[in-house]
């Protein structure tokens, strides 16, 4: 059996994260995707809210699990069995920082490979801090995040910054 981990701060989910989930998911048996607790990037978004979002936006898809984790990657990936790390790629700019952690990861278990897949042109431009400050003004995230999310995130989004415009979705 096939085990792959696609892991992410995902504060909060992207259509980006989404589009590699569910293109990367075909291709291995069990799909775990790895919400990270993340201290060091003080996520806006708490783990559970974050985790409650995956679980959401990837309902439809059979073979996909959303597990929290809160160790080093490689250890998470050791426990759940999984032998491929899912990483996309959105520009050169992320290649650098991505071909960092891959190597650092292969140092500590060779036997887990990191695999890329490159973003859709239609979402290259996404990413959760752009999604953040675009709802922290009251902007429309429409188009930006999962559909079936857009209102809980808005709403999410409002009690956070403590205000909820008129056609944020
Ligand atoms: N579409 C849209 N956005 C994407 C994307 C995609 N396909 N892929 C990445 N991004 C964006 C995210 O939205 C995020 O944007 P932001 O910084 O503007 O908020 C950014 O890329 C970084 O994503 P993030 O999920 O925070 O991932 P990361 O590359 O920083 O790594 C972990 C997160 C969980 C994989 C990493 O921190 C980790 O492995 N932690 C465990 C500890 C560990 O083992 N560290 C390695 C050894 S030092």
């Amino acid at each position: 059996m096939t085990v792959a981990i696609c892991p992410g701060t995902f504060d909060p989910i992207t259509c980006g994260h989404l589009d590699i989930i569910s293109r990367a998911c075909k291709y291995f048996d069990r799909f775990i995707v790895g919400v990270a607790a993340n201290p060091f990037k003080q996520p806006l978004f708490t783990l559970e809210e974050r985790t409650h979002m995956l679980e959401k936006a990837t309902a439809g898809l059979t073979n996909v699990e959303v597990t929290a984790f809160d160790t080093l990657l490689i250890d998470f990936a050791r426990k759940v069995g999984a032998t491929a790390i899912v990483k996309g790629l959105r520009a050169i700019s992320d290649f650098e920082y991505e071909f960092q952690m891959a190597q650092i990861n292969q140092a500590m278990d060779e036997e887990v490979e990191t695999f890329f897949v490159m973003a859709n042109p239609e979402y290259t431009f996404i990413s959760s801090s752009a999604v953040r400050e675009v709802a922290s003004y009251g902007g429309a995230i429409k188009g930006l995040v999962p559909e079936n999310l857009e209102l809980e995130l808005v709403e999410m989004f409002a009690r956070k910054f403590g205000k909820l415009k008129k056609g944020a979705v």
